[in-house]
């Protein structure tokens, strides 16, 4: 059964008698300007488990403390703190360290190498740095101009210079690096997982994690012997609205047993990449794989149940059908229907359309007291529609309710709508707890195996049981 972390979330009013209890004093010596360029750091919100609509405010780092002209760490109170405001009016320039309080950061505590420093891997450098309770350590990348770009993005938030590796094992031996983020291809996963677990080091690995049945379970199972932290990029669980939504219909249980799941995506098509190996169902696993595991990963996660049988209809309607790149023609789907009846009889359908003006998607859950819409919209347009809307209704049952949700303006633009900072934070307070938070390997499989199923189907025009699928990848156990 897909599992669920409780989600990160962030409330105007946090009880500080309970924070306190949460606060964790380390103390540290460091000489006056050991440490790295201040940041703000993040003010998370957690909360608390079995104590529901409780919320307190963990402060994660530590400020300084100068004392005889040496400088101390004791941990940060509980006063609120502003990226975004830190960011825009430059307040952190306008103290001397030994001044420094709430603009006051600990040097990073871990560092990171990245293994495919693209789009994505570029993302992830921002994001780490930005967290700033871990800063980028080097990367590896056979492309010259992701190398370029990641050396640009790693300088918006460090000064530090960025090691660039020759072979993808000196980036996963190297003793400097405590953790290793893998953002190559789809089809380059496993092997990058193959070299990367052999180091030990704590993992995060994109989505989808393989492209195959076969890969995505041994991926699993290595994650599964693996003794550092192995979290997967199914990050979508952290953006706010979803993040909502799980608290609501999975641990609140609001609309009392799920029956119905569905989703949609509307959106434009898939972005140029290096090497365009998103435009081949060979090398990203198709589109229900590449794009849709996230989705198919909240589908289970709300069904609270596996799959049982997937039926599925899709084409190239509009998308690359003239494209033709040093590779071939491109095969990929730009629309599909995909149903999912799960083993509770819970029943899930998602929608796809990549040619519309605009990135929308949308979840609906009805469960036998209640219904959950949510949706988050990108359309470019001036002018008041809202980015993210969250409605509840509960007839006569509960209060009905109609909410944006959202983080800071900073977290939001720092990519995925603040998903991939919220993964960051879960993969970097699960290295401090020794214990993973994040979406598990085991997920992740399930989520390319709906994908695979979905792809199968729409390629076969017949339903696919999920049973006969297992057995042909030689997987009769699960
Ligand atoms: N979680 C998300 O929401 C999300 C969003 C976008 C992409 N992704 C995933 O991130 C991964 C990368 O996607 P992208 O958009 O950054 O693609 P990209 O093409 O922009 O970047 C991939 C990079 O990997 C490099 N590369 C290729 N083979 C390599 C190898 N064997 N070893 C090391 N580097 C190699 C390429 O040179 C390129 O720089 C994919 O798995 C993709 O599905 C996830």
């Amino acid at each position: 059964m897909p599992t669920h972390n409780p989600g990160t979330r962030i409330v105007a009013l946090a009880r500080a008698g309970q924070a306190l209890l949460r606060l964790v004093p380390i103390f540290e010596s460091l000489t006056p300007g050991s440490r790295t360029k201040p940041c703000s750091g993040p003010r998370v919100v957690k909360k608390l488990q079995h104590q529901d609509n409780l919320y307190v405010k963990i402060p994660a780092l530590r400020a300084n403390q100068i004392n005889n002209n040496q400088v101390t760490l004791m941990p940060k109170g509980n006063e609120f703190w502003s990226r975004d405001f830190a960011n825009r009016y430059g307040h952190t320039s306008l103290v001397a360290d030994k001044d420094k309080y709430l603009f006051a950061s600990e040097a990073p505590r871990y560092r990171f190498n990245v293994i495919g420093a693209g789009t994505m891997g570029q993302e992830h450098i921002r994001v780490t740095n930005f967290e700033g309770r871990a800063t980028i350590n080097g990367v590896y990348d056979p492309e010259p101009l992701s190398v370029e770009n990641a050396k640009v993005a790693h300088a918006i938030h460090s000064d530090e210079p960025l090691r660039v590796y020759g072979p993808m094992e000196d980036a996963c031996s190297d003793p400097d690096g405590d953790g290793l983020i893998i953002c190559t291809p789809n089809y380059t996963h496993i092997d990058a997982v193959r070299i990367a677990a052999k180091s030990g080091k704590h993992i995060l690995v994109e989505k989808p994690i393989a492209t195959t049945i076969p890969d995505a379970y041994e991926i699993a199972q290595i994650a599964d012997a693996h003794d550092g932290i192995f979290q997967v990029g199914l990050q979508y669980r952290y953006k706010a609205i979803y993040t909502e939504a799980i608290h609501e219909a999975l641990e609140r249980k609001t609309l009392g047993d799920i029956k119905v799941v569905s989703m949609v995506e509307h959106r434009m098509a898939f972005l140029d990449k290096i090497g365009q190996w998103n435009k081949y169902s060979r090398l990203s696993g198709g589109t229900l794989v590449e794009k849709c595991c996230h989705y198919f990963d909240l589908i289970n996660l709300f069904a609270q149940s596996r799959p049982k049988r997937v039926f599925a209809s899709g084409s190239m309607a509009v998308n690359f059908k003239e494209f033709e790149h040093e590779k071939g023609k491109s095969d990929i789907l730009d629309n599909a229907m995909v149903v999912i009846e799960y083993e509770n009889g819970v029943r899930g359908s998602f929608g796809l359309a990549m040619f519309a003006p605009m990135f929308y998607e949308e979840i609906v859950l009805c469960g036998d007291i209640g219904r959950l819409r949510a949706s988050e919209n990108l359309d470019f347009l001036p002018g008041t529609s809202l980015k993210s809307q969250l409605e509840i209704f509960g007839g006569e049952t509960f209060p009905s309710r109609m909410t944006t949700p959202s983080y800071p303006v900073a977290i939001e633009e720092s990519g995925h709508s603040g998903a991939t900072f919220f993964e960051h934070v879960h993969f970097i307070d699960s290295i401090d707890n020794g214990k993973s938070e994040g979406p598990t390997a085991m997920d992740a499989f399930w989520s390319v195996l709906v994908g695979v199923a979905a792809e199968t189907s729409v390629a076969t025009g017949e339903q696919v049981d999920i049973r006969d699928l297992l057995k042909q990848n030689g997987l009769d156990q699960l």
